[in-house]
């Protein structure tokens, strides 16, 4: 085995969500949140996911991938409160049979960003009884999966869900309040601790982890007291914070990575230290490093560790190709450096409703053309699928 070959059972795939996916997902917080101007565009059908999941799955296992991320959603499962739908947990059942049969690891999250309407309505992640609900609806989610399910994860982002909907105010529920942002990110830690207990008495074989956002905060002018302390503040808030609460009920770490972010202050920074910096279309800097600091940082906590996202939205392809030969270096780093890397998911198997954005960021492994809802494979996709098929990177770094 060379340094540039990945272990033969490496999982090399691809993730979505729910609500950026499946389309016509009317009956939860975003929904509404799309039709007050909190985003760009409405979701709508976005890739008719939710009936074309055979034909998606099937476009992973001919590129060669060998596993999918993808979100349950409750506002379908529990659309009104107590009651779930037999009709909906068959589907996401189905989709997990179909992925096996396809060779395709499932791995499944919980929850990805959105609520179903009933519960926004009543407080959300603030109100009172919000994880002993959020429990119930994993366990009958486990219930329906059992037997199928490897790699689960409880939440999606937790301290982006705190950041953008408690603190920042640009996604639901759109408050702008430090306290109510403690507050729910001290419920999240709730959510996934009765959560884990919940799907643990449904499916005790399910490994359960959170998939945590990593920034890779450096200080903008080393220089600067104020600013080394702002990395450091920030760095033990949003990285390392919410981990630590969790780690007592985490078979594994999930760590999705995008950017690095230069800290110009206690709370402030800037996305990039120079406008020359190479950038998504996000404005996202890119920065593969930061991918292997943070997996080398929680490989401290001793347990195995999934990229759960890493992904870039350009307009030229061959772009992608390069971030993704340049991130998977980044791992390959990270495990000689001792990190115990089981597996790596870009984001997005397809394009899709990026939350605020829209559908203008193109993310996608395979592009979609929303009003006739056909799938062209890029050739980024296809050069990822011979990495994965091969288990190895065969690009020349210079
Ligand atoms: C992550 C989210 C995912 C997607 C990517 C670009 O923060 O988990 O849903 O929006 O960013």
């Amino acid at each position: 085995m060379s340094e540039r070959d990945f272990p033969t059972d490496f999982l090399f795939g691809a993730a979505t969500s729910a609500h950026q996916v499946e389309g016509g997902n009317d009956n939860c917080d975003w929904w509404a949140w799309e039709r007050e101007g909190g985003s760009q565009d409405l979701s709508g059908d976005a890739c008719d996911h939710y009936r074309r999941y055979t034909g998606d799955i099937a476009l992973l296992r001919e590129l060669g991938l060998g596993s999918y991320r993808f979100s349950v959603e409750w506002a379908r499962v529990e659309p009104v409160e107590g009651k779930f739908s037999t009709a909906a947990l068959e589907h996401y059942r189905d989709m997990v049979v179909q992925c096996r049969a396809a060779g395709v690891e499932p791995i499944v999250t919980f929850h990805h960003f959105t609520l179903p309407t009933w519960l926004s309505r009543r407080g959300g992640v603030l109100a009172r009884d919000s994880a002993g609900l959020f429990a119930r609806y994993c366990g009958e989610v486990a219930k329906a999966l059992s037997g199928e399910v490897r790699w689960a994860l409880t939440i999606n982002e937790p301290m982006i869900l705190v950041l953008m909907g408690y603190l920042q105010g640009v996604w639901p529920p759109g408050l702008k309040s430090p306290r109510q942002a403690m507050r729910a990110a001290r419920r999240l830690v709730l959510w996934h601790r009765m959560a884990h207990a919940a799907i643990r008495a449904a499916d005790p074989a399910m490994l359960l982890g959170v998939a945590k956002h990593w920034i890779d905060f450096r200080p903008f002018d080393p220089s600067q007291a104020s600013h080394r302390l702002g990395t450091r503040l920030q760095h033990g808030l949003f990285n390392r914070w919410y981990l630590e609460q969790v780690k007592g009920e985490s078979d594994f770490i999930g760590i999705n990575y995008y950017a690095r972010q230069y800290t110009t202050g206690l709370l402030r920074q800037v996305p990039l230290a120079s406008p020359q910096a190479p950038k998504t279309e996000m404005g996202w800097s890119i920065v593969p490093e930061g991918l292997r600091t943070a997996l080398e940082s929680v490989a401290g906590y001793g347990l195995p560790l999934l990229v759960t996202e890493n992904g870039i939205a350009c307009t030229d392809d061959r772009e992608r190709s390069r971030y993704i030969d340049r991130h998977l270096l980044a791992v390959l780093q990270a495990m000689q450096a001792g990190a115990d890397v089981r597996g790596y998911q870009y984001w997005s198997l397809l394009d899709n409703f990026e939350w605020a954005e829209g559908y203008r960021p193109k993310f996608g492994l395979v592009a979609v053309e929303r009003e006739s809802q056909s799938r062209t494979v890029r050739e980024s996709a296809k050069h990822y699928g011979d990495i994965a098929k091969s288990g190895r990177l065969s690009a020349d770094f210079d």
